[in-house]
């Protein structure tokens, strides 16, 4: 009888404890050094939190799929044109201070939306751009959201609110009001505003602040 291990226990020794090597790495890469990167990142003053109705809008968002079009990180000159897009300036860490889960978006098919609130201010606007967006953007091909309002024949009954439509997108007769649930979601599209200054970044470590002051050759 032997006392050593078969071969076959030894590669499965060696086949679990590399496992658990590339697990703990990509934990500390990927989870405890972002934590730790990210955990002393204080809201902006000039950041608001989002109100209950703002929230309910950013709720609505997610589920219309508005983030797989849009995206809300503006970056810096170096790496897209964004600034000159008129998007705003690179966004920073603070600014999604209440933001769970973050809705960076990973595609742009639509323009990136952090500043919208700041770059199209009018509710009236978004309301009907969401009914009938080449109303607004002639060939968009952002898709319409016709199940967000309802449209009535007659008046519409005290306390809703009638979307402001270019002329002859609505029928005469007709009224086209808005769910509460889409004033929620504009509401929220005009809360996202981070035109306020970014923190001052940090100062260049001396090492690379003398090898950018020398003259390059
Ligand atoms: C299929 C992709 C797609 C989806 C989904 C989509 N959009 Fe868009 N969106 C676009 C495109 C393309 C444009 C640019 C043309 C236009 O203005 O309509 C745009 C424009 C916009 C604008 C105007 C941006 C500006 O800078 O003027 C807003 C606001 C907007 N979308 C909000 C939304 C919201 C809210 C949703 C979800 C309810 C949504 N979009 C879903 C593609 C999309």
């Amino acid at each position: 009888m032997s006392a050593g291990k078969s071969v076959g226990e030894m590669d499965e020794l060696r086949l679990i404890s590399g496992a658990m090597v590339i697990l703990s790495g990509a934990t500390a890469l990927l989870v405890v050094m972002p934590y730790m990167l990210l955990e002393n990142v204080k809201p902006p003053a000039g950041l608001k939190p989002y109100t209950t109705e703002q929230l309910a809008g950013r709720q609505s968002y997610i589920a219309n799929g508005c983030v797989y079009c849009h995206s809300q990180q503006p970056r810096d000159i170096k790496q897209a044109p964004d600034a000159t897009r008129g998007w705003g300036r690179a966004s920073v860490a603070g600014d999604y201070a209440y933001d769970t889960p973050h809705l960076l978006g990973t595609m742009r098919t639509g323009p990136d939306l952090l500043n919208i609130g700041a770059r199209q201010p009018s509710k009236d606007w978004h309301l009907g751009h969401l009914y009938q967006p080449r109303a607004y953007t002639p060939g968009s091909i952002m898709p319409s959201y016709p199940y967000m309002f309802e449209v009535r024949q007659g008046a519409a009954r005290p306390g809703e609110t009638v979307v402001n439509l270019p002329p002859g997108l609505a029928k005469p007769n007709e009224v086209v009001v808005a769910k509460p649930e889409t004033l929620a979601l504009v509401n929220y599209l005009l809360s996202l505003d981070r035109t306020y200054p970014a923190l001052a970044p940090l100062p260049a470590p001396a090492a690379s602040a003398s090898a950018t002051a020398k003259e390059r050759p």
